[in-house]
């Protein structure tokens, strides 16, 4: 029987503006991957509302970032032509599968998620029901299009691991009515267990201000981080103002060693540059640290100026945006209403 197509799914919620680490850590790889698979890119508007108002805004603040996001996929380099890019609320299968799923995932699964226990801190009694199930409205937005592969960062994993155990055991449970119909794909079942790529060796980018915290959408310093949206000039500044240590750079990749500063912008030039740390400091190393920052400079000012322009262009049009965002629908609808149409008939919903 024929193997699952492999199809790439991935999503970013709309909650705030895209940085420099969601560039390299997630958007080039995104890119990249269009090349080989056929990928599907959501802008997940329904997670983002699983936080109080306070963190996601508001109707305005919610359909601006749903805009930029979408715009930031774009400009970075996905094309829309090509890939599916959509937000999610526009396609009813992923609250429709999520439902089916929350009778399938078991709550002593969901209790062990540690960014359930992050978000909702101490007040958890207080957490919202959606924050709680968001790993299950993740499984359904891969499993609506029987994705196989998962591009997420680190932080994603377990949940990607849930959405495994929740394909599995909707496999298992239903697996005679599923033979019966003729829906297994190979002999895994009617789901497929999606594979979840974790990206790398793309560095991981720090903060322009501590090179031992993640560069972060909620640190209060606009200088840690570069926006997708910040002008030549504002990036310029930003890593002219870097923090770095006295020293100059090492030749070779071990002298980085208790330089988190260093590092991070020796592997920020590596990534913006296709290479890596050891070539940058073959290059770089011995010299002045303020030569290689000047080369960064130019070097972050000429890959990221384009990209917030091309945001500013295409964000000028909202109509135009918009659109791309509904025909991004229509193709995701067409391939995930096939697949929902033989959930109902597994579970024994009766359709017309
Ligand atoms: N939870 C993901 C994140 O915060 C976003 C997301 C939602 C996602 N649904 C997804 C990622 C499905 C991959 C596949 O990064």
């Amino acid at each position: 029987m024929a193997a699952f197509h492999q199809r790439v799914f991935s999503g970013m919620q709309p909650t705030s503006t895209l940085h420099l680490g969601n560039y390299l850590g997630a958007l080039t790889n995104w890119v990249a991957m269009q090349e080989t698979h056929d990928c599907i890119y959501c802008v997940v508007d329904m997670h983002a509302i699983t936080q109080g108002l306070d963190v996601w805004g508001g109707p305005t603040e919610l359909r601006r970032a749903t805009r930029e996001v979408a715009a930031a996929y774009i400009a970075a380099g996905v094309d829309p032509k090509r890939s599916i890019i959509f937000n999610q609320s526009q396609v009813a299968g992923h609250a429709e599968l999520a439902w089916v799923f929350n009778t399938v995932a078991r709550l002593g699964w969901l209790n062990r998620m540690t960014q359930f226990k992050e978000k909702a801190g101490k007040d958890r009694e207080n957490a919202s029901v959606g924050l709680y199930d968001y790993p299950v409205l993740m499984a359904a937005d891969i499993l609506l299009y029987k994705a196989t592969h998962v591009p997420v960062g680190e932080d994603q994993k377990q949940h990607l691991e849930l959405a495994r155990d929740i394909a599995q055991k909707f496999n298992n449970d239903f697996g005679a009515e599923i033979a019966e119909r003729g829906l297994a794909t190979g002999d895994l079942g009617f789901f497929p267990l999606p594979e979840p790529m974790i990206q790398g060796p793309a560095p991981r980018v720090m903060s322009l201000r501590d090179g031992t915290k993640k560069m972060s959408k909620s640190d209060p310093s606009d200088y840690s981080r570069i926006n997708l949206t910040d002008d030549a000039e504002t990036i310029a500044q930003k890593v002219r103002k870097a923090k770095t240590d006295p020293e100059a750079l090492p030749s070779e990749e071990k002298g980085l060693e208790g330089r988190p500063e260093a590092e991070n912008l020796v592997g920020i030039y590596a990534g913006l540059s296709g290479s890596d740390k050891a070539a940058v400091l073959a290059q770089f190393g011995g010299g002045q640290f303020s030569a290689f920052k000047s080369a960064l400079v130019d070097l972050a000012v000429d890959r990221l100026a384009p990209i917030a322009g091309e945001m500013r262009r295409l964000l000028a049009d909202v109509s135009h945006v918009d659109a791309i965002l509904h025909e991004g629908a229509d193709r995701a609808r067409a391939i995930a209403e096939p697949v929902m149409a033989d959930v109902k008939d597994i579970i024994g919903f009766v359709r017309r």
